[in-house]
């Protein structure tokens, strides 16, 4: 409450909210529940369905004075309107006294629901929605028990109408409320929903081609008050009450969207206790109440009939089953004997307990981690990273957002999403890259580079915001102008990726928005900080526990090993030409949850538990550590990856080791000065969120979920602890020379890799590989659209068909990541027209 608050009364108990607050709003606030089928607490009301009306009584104003008039007992003089209001369009007003249970209230929301049912279909008990459905819910409330209209007027509309892959709308059930339709405009900023039709024949129907072309298309299946949206893959899957719920964090990429998943023990199954749909977790600081469809659908993979259910070490050749005891005790001494030659090769879809656990166990025996990761420069997000307070939503008016080397809405969805809405609000978001994509949309200033100039780009912009004459980098109009935004920002947050850079590249480009919030005075700052794109989830945590890649490539680091243990990470099925470094160790073990390329040539194979079955924590990109927890029991006899490399440690000696998730944590706490107040009981803390979600009141928010078990803990930087400042510039790394084209791995949303592809929802959204090139470069090798393209290096080729895109720089070609190309770092080639039948 403060000063300049409007007081007023609603049900009769007083409520003290910011002017501009909507009744409706302010009522929740003192608990009181206003039915609403159109409002949604993060959409634009529009006043649509009439559900939520109210009695308003106002001051009565003297006409000569404007003073409020009193009775004799000095009590204001109330006028109620002769007609009911909605409270959701309704700002709040002084001295006002709204009436939600009124007699007449009643009688008005009584017909509105009257009015919604004569004609919606009978689905209740056999809707996806009965049981969590605000109609049903409201009906049985607020309803009038029996309607005047005649069934068989009821109108017949179409029931199973795909609006695209994902999503499917049933025509009958739909009340016409548009939530759907302005999300995706507000929120998503994919307008590919709409109305079409008037009255009763209204029809949502999608303007995209494919259908329903949106990544985040899944949360209007939350939010639409009735059953007339839900997932093709939940479809008819199960009925709400039958489903147990268990908190979870996405592993699929940085920004840690907070989920919850639904499971059921089933007899299609086999009597296992299996996912049955991913739904959105609470929490306004990472995800609000959204998740991307990537991170709803892509979680087949847990429950792949394909996984590892038991150990395998080989005999005569063989990868043959065998017991723990014998697996481990075999890979133990392999790695006994390899001693300080043995390398852990781990990657950032590993949890926090099990980077400790893994490097504990490898440095037992005096061997080395190494971090399979493309990008470097987590050393520089630990220094500088986001403020323990930071939150994106709150960015606005007077801050910036530098995006630099990344196509954050392939790359990080809900970052793009909640930056989109900084910019709304006022914030100017930067962005510099050598491409176009989508962040282009709601960007101040756009700055080109050339592929391989992103470092030189970014010192431009810090002599900018800077004025240091020093420093050496791009110039320009965008560049000056993206400088003087930086320098003179209340707040700046630097987001980096690694498109077109290798691991040194990133480094640097790391180390330049280092100097660049350090020289601005923003480091240490609340709201500011630097976050990587990292293209796993753990990457930040990897490199906080001192996991580090080595810059050089895995190739010479096992050329130097004589044995390796690999988790969570296939580099033979990333980069085939590591077979014969692989081929030359004398002892591979491999921790995993398929048989993947490289767990098939290995010595023994050791099953791990998905996130699914276990527990642990993730540090996402912007700093915050997150814990998950055991959805559904083990599948097989797979370990969690921090058990299994307890048990290798045990096995080589090693004393005093924790025995849980969550004593491993305490031992990252005691070890790790970042880490340091960290404990599961801490990542479990809860606070009242603002919107209420979840809960019996699930029209007001939607159906993602109340955030009961844990907002996790926001790390402070080093700076923010009192750290050291300096930071040099960065030398720019030399482009890297040759002729030909730079062929540069992107990121796809939905591409083809380990953890997607068992997840067949997606299948028709999946990329195919594809080379995309510019129309000059496609035009001088004489390649059309659709037509098959070589590229070759080092004596490899790919070969894939041609995209041409004007938007592709020219000199380059754009390939997907993990969709079967086997180029993984951005490599000089030569690119060739090649026969049709070669593409296949
Ligand atoms: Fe509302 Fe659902 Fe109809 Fe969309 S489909 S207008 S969210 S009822
Ligand atoms: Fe998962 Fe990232 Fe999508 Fe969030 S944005 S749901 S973390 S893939
Ligand atoms: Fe207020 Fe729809 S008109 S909730």
């Amino acid at each position: 409450m403060t000063a300049g608050d409007v007081r007023l009364t609603i049900d009769g108990r007083e409520v003290r909210v910011p002017p501009g607050t909507l009744i409706v709003d302010a009522a929740k606030r003192v608990g009181v529940d206003i039915p609403v089928f159109c409002y949604h607490p993060k959409l634009e009301p529009v006043g649509m369905c009439r559900m939520c009306l109210v009695e308003i009584g106002r001051p009565v104003r003297d006409r000569a004075t404007g003073e409020v008039q009193v009775d004799d007992h000095g009590t204001p003089v109330l006028q109620y309107g002769p007609k009911l209001e909605t409270a959701c369009t309704t700002p709040v007003g002084e001295g006002w006294d709204v009436r939600v249970s009124s007699e007449k209230a009643r009688q008005g929301r009584n017909e509105v629901v009257e009015f919604l049912l004569t004609s919606h279909p009978l689905d209740c008990p056999i809707c996806d929605k009965g049981g969590e459905c605000p109609l049903q819910n409201l009906t049985l409330e607020h309803g009038p028990g029996k309607s005047r209209f005649l069934f068989d007027d009821k109108i017949r509309l179409d029931k199973r109408v795909p609006l695209g892959d994902l999503i499917v709308l049933d025509r009958e059930r739909c009340i016409q409320c548009a939530r759907c339709v302005r999300f995706q405009e507000e929120i998503a900023g994919d307008p590919v929903l709409g109305f079409f039709e008037r009255g009763r024949k209204l029809e949502i129907v999608t303007f995209s081609d494919p259908g329903f072309d949106s990544y985040f298309s899944g949360n209007t299946t939350d939010i639409c008050p009735v059953g007339a949206l839900t997932t093709a893959d939940f479809r008819f899957g199960a009925r709400p009450w039958e489903l147990n719920a268990a908190a979870s964090i996405c592993p699929h990429c940085p920004v840690g969207c907070n989920l919850t998943l639904n499971t059921r023990r089933e007899a299609v199954s086999g009597g296992l206790e299996v996912v049955k749909r991913v739904m959105p977790r609470q929490n306004e600081a990472v995800n609000e109440t959204w998740i991307c469809d990537k991170g709803r659908f892509a979680y087949h993979f847990a429950a792949s009939p394909e996984r590892l259910k038991t150990p395998l070490v080989r005999k005569d050749g063989r990868l043959v089953e065998a017991t723990w005891d014998e697996a481990l005790e075999t890979a133990a001494e392999g790695m006994r004997t390899a001693g300080s030659r043995l390398v852990g090769i781990a990657s950032g879809r590993l949890s926090n307990e099990d980077l400790m656990a893994l490097r504990t166990a490898v440095e037992t025996v005096g061997g080395r981690p190494v971090l399979d990761a493309p990008m470097g420069g987590g050393d520089f997000v630990r220094r500088f990273g986001l403020g323990s307070q930071s939150d994106l939503g709150r960015l606005g008016r007077g801050d910036a957002v530098l995006v630099i080397a990344s196509d954050l809405h392939e790359e990080a969805p809900i970052w793009w999403l909640r930056l989109r809405k900084a910019a709304e609000r006022g914030a100017e978001v930067i962005v510099a890259n050598a491409r176009r994509t989508r962040l282009d949309e709601f960007a101040s200033h756009v700055i080109r580079y050339e592929y391989g100039q992103a470092v030189e780009a970014l010192l431009g912009i810090g002599a900018a915001a800077t004025g240091e004459t020093n420093v050496r980098g791009l110039v320009g109009e965008a560049v000056e102008a993206a400088g003087k935004a930086l320098r003179s920002a209340a707040e700046l947050v630097i987001f980096f990726g690694a498109e077109g850079l290798d691991a040194k590249g990133t480094a640097a480009l790391a180390q330049g928005a280092a100097a660049i919030l350090a020289r601005t005075g923003h480091a240490a700052k609340e709201q500011s900080g630097l976050v990587g794109i990292w293209p796993q989830a753990n990457l930040q945590g990897a490199w906080d526990l001192g996991w580090r890649p080595t810059g050089r490539g895995l190739a010479d680091v096992l050329g130097e090993a004589k044995a390796a243990l690999i988790a969570g990470v296939d580099p033979l099925g990333d980069d085939p030409s590591l077979g014969p470094a692989l081929g030359a160790l004398d002892f591979l073990i491999v921790q995993e949850l398929f048989l993947t390329e490289t767990a098939a040539t290995a010595d023994v194979v050791l099953p791990a538990q998905s996130f699914i079955e276990r527990e642990g924590s993730l540090t996402s990109g912007e700093g915050r550590v997150q814990r998950y927890y055991p959805a559904v029991p083990a599948w097989g006899e797979a370990r969690p990856d921090w058990s299994i490399s307890s048990s290798l440690a045990a096995g080589l000696g090693a004393k005093d080791l924790p025995t849980s998730a969550a004593a491993w944590l305490e031992r990252i706490a005691e070890v790790v000065p970042a880490y340091h107040d960290l404990s599961y009981q801490a990542l479990a803390r809860v606070e009242e969120q603002w919107p209420l979600v979840g809960g019996d009141d699930l029209y007001f928010g939607g159906t993602a979920y109340e955030n009961r078990q844990g907002l996790g803990v926001a790390l402070a930087s080093e700076v923010e602890r009192g750290g050291s400042k300096d930071v040099d510039w960065p030398m720019s790394p030399p482009p890297q020379p040759g002729p030909g084209i730079l062929a540069v791995p992107v990121h796809r949303l939905y591409d083809r890799g380990t953890t997607l592809l068992p997840s067949r929802v997606l299948d028709p959204r999946r990329v195919s590989l594809y080379i995309a090139l510019n129309p000059s470069d496609a035009t001088a090798i004489g390649v059309g659209d659709g037509e098959a393209v070589s590229l070759a290096w080092d004596g490899q080729s790919q070969t894939a068909l041609a995209v041409i895109d004007p938007s592709v720089p020219q000199g380059a070609a754009l390939i997907p990541r993990s969709a079967g190309a086997t180029l993984s770092m951005p490599t000089r080639v030569t690119l060739l027209a090649s026969q049709p039948e070669a593409a296949r």
